[in-house]
Protein backbone atom coordinates (compact mmCIF):
# COMPACT_ATOMS: atom_id res chain seq x y z
CA UNK A 1 0.00 0.00 0.00
CA UNK A 2 1.27 3.66 -0.55
CA UNK A 3 1.67 6.31 1.75
CA UNK A 4 0.30 9.27 1.27
CA UNK A 5 1.74 12.66 3.24
CA UNK A 6 -0.26 15.31 5.07
CA UNK A 7 -2.86 17.10 2.73
CA UNK A 8 -4.44 20.08 3.86
CA UNK A 9 -7.22 21.98 2.04
CA UNK A 10 -6.48 24.01 -1.39
CA UNK A 11 -6.75 27.37 -1.20
CA UNK A 12 -8.48 28.29 -3.96
CA UNK A 13 -10.61 31.26 -5.36
CA UNK A 14 -13.66 30.54 -7.51
CA UNK A 15 -14.63 33.46 -9.97
CA UNK A 16 -17.53 33.87 -12.35
CA UNK A 17 -16.74 32.67 -15.52
CA UNK A 18 -17.03 36.23 -17.06
CA UNK A 19 -14.71 37.24 -14.70
CA UNK A 20 -12.11 34.52 -15.58
CA UNK A 21 -12.54 35.15 -18.93
CA UNK A 22 -11.48 38.84 -18.67
CA UNK A 23 -8.78 38.30 -16.73
CA UNK A 24 -7.14 36.12 -18.90
CA UNK A 25 -7.75 39.01 -21.83
CA UNK A 26 -5.61 41.38 -19.37
CA UNK A 27 -2.89 39.32 -19.01
CA UNK A 28 -3.16 38.25 -22.60
CA UNK A 29 -2.85 42.01 -23.35
CA UNK A 30 -0.20 43.04 -20.64
CA UNK A 31 2.07 39.62 -21.40
CA UNK A 32 2.37 40.62 -25.38
CA UNK A 33 3.82 44.03 -24.20
CA UNK A 34 6.76 42.07 -22.45
CA UNK A 35 9.93 42.69 -24.81
CA UNK A 36 12.96 41.73 -24.48
CA UNK A 37 15.30 44.79 -23.94
CA UNK A 38 19.32 45.13 -24.45
CA UNK A 39 19.40 49.17 -23.07
CA UNK A 40 18.94 49.91 -19.53
CA UNK A 41 19.34 52.79 -17.46
CA UNK A 42 21.78 53.04 -14.45
CA UNK A 43 18.14 54.46 -12.40
CA UNK A 44 17.77 51.94 -9.38
CA UNK A 45 14.92 50.23 -8.55
CA UNK A 46 13.47 48.78 -4.98
CA UNK A 47 15.26 45.51 -4.37
CA UNK A 48 11.96 44.23 -3.22
CA UNK A 49 10.75 43.81 -6.56
CA UNK A 50 13.66 41.59 -7.22
CA UNK A 51 12.84 39.63 -4.37
CA UNK A 52 9.42 39.13 -4.86
CA UNK A 53 10.16 38.45 -8.44
CA UNK A 54 12.43 35.66 -6.77
CA UNK A 55 9.61 34.12 -4.45
CA UNK A 56 7.54 34.06 -7.21
CA UNK A 57 10.25 32.24 -9.42
CA UNK A 58 10.32 29.41 -6.59
CA UNK A 59 6.97 28.84 -6.48
CA UNK A 60 6.95 26.95 -9.81
CA UNK A 61 5.81 23.26 -10.38
CA UNK A 62 9.03 21.14 -9.81
CA UNK A 63 10.04 17.50 -10.20
CA UNK A 64 9.29 15.94 -6.81
CA UNK A 65 9.11 19.75 -5.25
CA UNK A 66 12.99 19.18 -4.71
CA UNK A 67 13.26 22.84 -6.09
CA UNK A 68 16.51 22.25 -8.00
CA UNK A 69 17.34 26.14 -8.24
CA UNK A 70 19.39 28.30 -6.70
CA UNK A 71 19.47 32.27 -7.92
CA UNK A 72 22.26 34.28 -7.33
CA UNK A 73 21.50 38.49 -7.28
CA UNK A 74 23.99 40.81 -8.72
CA UNK A 75 23.90 44.32 -7.35
CA UNK A 76 27.38 45.42 -6.78
CA UNK A 77 29.04 47.15 -9.15
CA UNK A 78 32.65 45.79 -9.59
CA UNK A 79 30.91 42.31 -9.56
CA UNK A 80 28.95 43.59 -11.85
CA UNK A 81 31.97 44.82 -14.15
CA UNK A 82 33.89 41.68 -13.75
CA UNK A 83 30.85 39.80 -15.02
CA UNK A 84 30.95 42.10 -18.49
CA UNK A 85 34.31 41.73 -18.78
CA UNK A 86 34.09 37.71 -18.85
CA UNK A 87 31.01 37.56 -20.74
CA UNK A 88 32.74 39.91 -23.61
CA UNK A 89 35.80 37.91 -23.61
CA UNK A 90 33.56 34.66 -24.20
CA UNK A 91 31.42 36.91 -26.57
CA UNK A 92 34.35 37.93 -28.72
CA UNK A 93 35.24 33.97 -29.07
CA UNK A 94 31.61 33.61 -29.86
CA UNK A 95 31.02 35.67 -32.43
CA UNK A 96 34.67 35.53 -33.91
CA UNK A 97 35.35 31.78 -33.92
CA UNK A 98 32.50 29.55 -32.52
CA UNK A 99 29.25 30.51 -34.00
CA UNK A 100 28.26 28.52 -37.19
CA UNK A 101 27.10 30.75 -40.15
CA UNK A 102 23.53 29.73 -39.66
CA UNK A 103 23.23 31.04 -36.03
CA UNK A 104 24.82 34.52 -37.11
CA UNK A 105 22.31 35.01 -39.85
CA UNK A 106 19.56 34.02 -37.19
CA UNK A 107 21.18 36.73 -35.21
CA UNK A 108 21.33 39.44 -37.29
CA UNK A 109 17.86 41.06 -36.83
CA UNK A 110 18.79 41.36 -33.05
CA UNK A 111 21.97 43.38 -33.80
CA UNK A 112 23.83 42.12 -31.21
CA UNK A 113 27.26 41.76 -31.14
CA UNK A 114 30.42 41.01 -28.25
CA UNK A 115 30.02 44.15 -26.39
CA UNK A 116 27.44 44.11 -23.21
CA UNK A 117 27.08 47.40 -21.80
CA UNK A 118 23.79 45.99 -20.04
CA UNK A 119 26.01 44.05 -17.59
CA UNK A 120 27.18 47.29 -16.18
CA UNK A 121 24.03 49.74 -16.47
CA UNK A 122 20.98 47.36 -15.31
CA UNK A 123 20.61 47.93 -11.29
CA UNK A 124 20.28 44.11 -10.86
CA UNK A 125 21.72 40.74 -12.87
CA UNK A 126 19.73 37.62 -11.81
CA UNK A 127 22.05 34.70 -12.30
CA UNK A 128 19.82 31.30 -12.18
CA UNK A 129 21.66 27.93 -11.68
CA UNK A 130 19.92 24.63 -12.52
CA UNK A 131 21.04 22.37 -9.76
CA UNK A 132 21.49 19.17 -11.42
CA UNK A 133 21.93 17.31 -7.83
CA UNK A 134 21.60 18.03 -4.49
CA UNK A 135 24.49 16.91 -1.52
CA UNK A 136 23.00 15.61 1.52
CA UNK A 137 24.42 16.65 4.90
CA UNK A 138 26.84 13.17 4.97
CA UNK A 139 28.46 14.70 1.32
CA UNK A 140 26.18 11.88 -0.47
CA UNK A 141 25.00 13.06 -4.46
CA UNK A 142 20.66 12.67 -3.87
CA UNK A 143 18.97 12.81 -7.22
CA UNK A 144 16.64 15.97 -8.70
CA UNK A 145 14.59 15.12 -11.43
CA UNK A 146 13.16 17.33 -14.11
CA UNK A 147 15.57 19.71 -13.16
CA UNK A 148 15.99 21.53 -16.98
CA UNK A 149 12.25 21.38 -17.44
CA UNK A 150 11.74 22.90 -13.26
CA UNK A 151 13.95 25.60 -13.98
CA UNK A 152 12.36 26.91 -17.43
CA UNK A 153 9.18 27.25 -16.37
CA UNK A 154 10.70 29.06 -12.74
CA UNK A 155 12.82 31.12 -14.86
CA UNK A 156 9.51 32.25 -16.85
CA UNK A 157 7.52 33.20 -13.81
CA UNK A 158 10.61 35.19 -12.77
CA UNK A 159 10.36 36.90 -15.62
CA UNK A 160 6.66 37.19 -15.76
CA UNK A 161 6.64 38.65 -12.32
CA UNK A 162 9.34 40.99 -13.30
CA UNK A 163 7.73 42.22 -16.28
CA UNK A 164 4.56 42.50 -14.09
CA UNK A 165 5.95 45.08 -11.90
CA UNK A 166 7.20 47.70 -15.09
CA UNK A 167 10.08 46.25 -15.15
CA UNK A 168 12.37 45.11 -18.47
CA UNK A 169 14.62 41.88 -18.78
CA UNK A 170 16.41 40.78 -21.13
CA UNK A 171 17.33 36.95 -20.92
CA UNK A 172 21.33 36.47 -21.42
CA UNK A 173 23.32 33.06 -21.90
CA UNK A 174 27.39 34.30 -22.51
CA UNK A 175 28.89 31.53 -24.52
CA UNK A 176 30.04 28.88 -22.12
CA UNK A 177 28.82 30.06 -19.01
CA UNK A 178 30.88 28.00 -16.74
CA UNK A 179 33.18 30.68 -15.55
CA UNK A 180 29.49 31.60 -13.24
CA UNK A 181 30.43 29.23 -10.94
CA UNK A 182 34.05 30.64 -9.91
CA UNK A 183 33.45 34.45 -10.23
CA UNK A 184 29.93 33.60 -7.93
CA UNK A 185 30.96 30.57 -5.92
CA UNK A 186 28.71 28.39 -6.57
CA UNK A 187 29.10 24.61 -6.44
CA UNK A 188 29.75 22.15 -9.31
CA UNK A 189 26.17 20.51 -8.66
CA UNK A 190 25.14 23.73 -9.98
CA UNK A 191 24.67 24.33 -13.84
CA UNK A 192 24.37 28.11 -14.71
CA UNK A 193 20.95 28.51 -16.74
CA UNK A 194 20.94 31.78 -17.72
CA UNK A 195 21.06 35.68 -16.79
CA UNK A 196 17.70 37.71 -16.46
CA UNK A 197 18.87 41.29 -16.88
CA UNK A 198 16.35 43.50 -14.80
CA UNK A 199 15.48 47.25 -14.60
CA UNK A 200 14.35 50.49 -16.26
CA UNK A 201 14.96 50.62 -20.04
CA UNK A 202 17.23 53.96 -21.08
CA UNK A 203 15.31 56.80 -22.43
CA UNK A 204 14.44 56.25 -26.27
CA UNK A 205 15.09 52.14 -26.18
CA UNK A 206 14.13 50.56 -29.56
CA UNK A 207 13.53 46.85 -29.80
CA UNK A 208 13.57 44.69 -32.96
CA UNK A 209 10.59 44.78 -35.29
CA UNK A 210 9.21 41.18 -34.73
CA UNK A 211 5.75 39.36 -34.60
CA UNK A 212 5.15 35.77 -33.03
CA UNK A 213 3.34 32.67 -34.59
CA UNK A 214 -0.54 32.66 -34.72
CA UNK A 215 -2.66 31.17 -32.35
CA UNK A 216 -3.30 28.28 -35.42
CA UNK A 217 0.26 27.89 -36.32
CA UNK A 218 1.26 26.62 -32.94
CA UNK A 219 -1.81 25.35 -31.22
CA UNK A 220 -4.15 22.78 -31.87
CA UNK A 221 -7.74 22.22 -30.00
CA UNK A 222 -8.83 18.52 -31.05
C1 LIG B 1 17.18 30.87 -23.52
C2 LIG B 1 17.30 32.23 -24.13
C3 LIG B 1 18.54 32.77 -24.36
C4 LIG B 1 18.67 34.06 -24.87
N1 LIG B 1 19.92 34.58 -25.02
C5 LIG B 1 20.06 35.85 -25.44
C6 LIG B 1 21.35 36.44 -25.49
O1 LIG B 1 22.34 35.81 -25.14
N2 LIG B 1 21.46 37.72 -25.92
C7 LIG B 1 20.35 38.45 -26.29
O2 LIG B 1 20.52 39.61 -26.65
N3 LIG B 1 19.11 37.91 -26.24
C8 LIG B 1 18.93 36.65 -25.81
N4 LIG B 1 17.67 36.09 -25.72
C9 LIG B 1 16.48 36.91 -26.04
C10 LIG B 1 15.87 36.52 -27.39
O3 LIG B 1 16.69 36.96 -28.45
C11 LIG B 1 14.47 37.14 -27.48
O4 LIG B 1 13.65 36.61 -26.47
C12 LIG B 1 13.82 36.89 -28.84
O5 LIG B 1 14.51 37.57 -29.85
C13 LIG B 1 12.35 37.31 -28.86
O6 LIG B 1 12.24 38.69 -28.52
P1 LIG B 1 11.28 39.18 -27.36
O7 LIG B 1 11.78 38.57 -26.07
O8 LIG B 1 11.36 40.68 -27.37
O9 LIG B 1 9.90 38.68 -27.66
C14 LIG B 1 17.52 34.81 -25.20
C15 LIG B 1 16.25 34.25 -24.98
C16 LIG B 1 16.14 32.99 -24.44
C17 LIG B 1 14.78 32.42 -24.16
Amino acid sequence: MSEKGKYIPLNFTELDKETMASNSRKFLDRIKKRRTVRSFSQIDIPEEIIINAVKAAATAPNGANLQPWHFVIIKDIKLKSELRRLSEEKEAEFYSEHAPEEWLNDLKHLGTNEEKPFLEEAPYIIVVFEKKWDVLKDGKKKKLYYTKESVGIATGILITALHNSCLATLTYTPENMLFLNELLNRPKNEKPFLLVIAGLPKEGTRVPDITKKDFDEIAEII
